[in-house]
């Protein structure tokens, strides 16, 4: 009965822990969670961007993140960013 009981718990924990998102671009959760107080993603394929390059894409989401405050690791930061070039801009690095 023991031994039923923590297979049990412990499938329920690793249905728990596993990542929701893993299918998904890791940058992809980082900006639905941290960049939609001002604007949502349609901002990212609005058809007169601001953006021209890949330095620009770089220097605006830092731009923008001292206004999200997301407390980013320098890793999270690539991500966000390479999530977004895949995703909308599409510009050579
Ligand atoms: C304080 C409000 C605010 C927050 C929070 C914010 N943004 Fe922005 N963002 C803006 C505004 C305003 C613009 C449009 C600037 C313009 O048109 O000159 C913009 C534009 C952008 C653009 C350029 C869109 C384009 O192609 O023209 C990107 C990329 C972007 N934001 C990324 C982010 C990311 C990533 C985050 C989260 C870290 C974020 N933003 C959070 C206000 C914000």
């Amino acid at each position: 009965m023991k031994k039923i009981l923590a297979s049990v718990l412990l499938g329920l924990l690793s249905i728990s822990i596993s990542p929701i998102y893993a299918s998904e671009h890791p940058g992809q959760k980082l900006l639905d969670d941290g960049c939609q107080q001002c604007h949502n993603n349609g901002m990212f394929s609005r058809p007169k961007s601001i953006l021209q390059s890949y330095p620009e894409l770089q220097a605006r989401v830092e731009f923008c993140d001292s206004a999200a405050n997301t407390h980013w690791t320098e890793q999270q930061f690539r991500q966000v960013i390479e999530y977004l070039n895949d995703t909308y801009y599409k510009f050579p690095k």
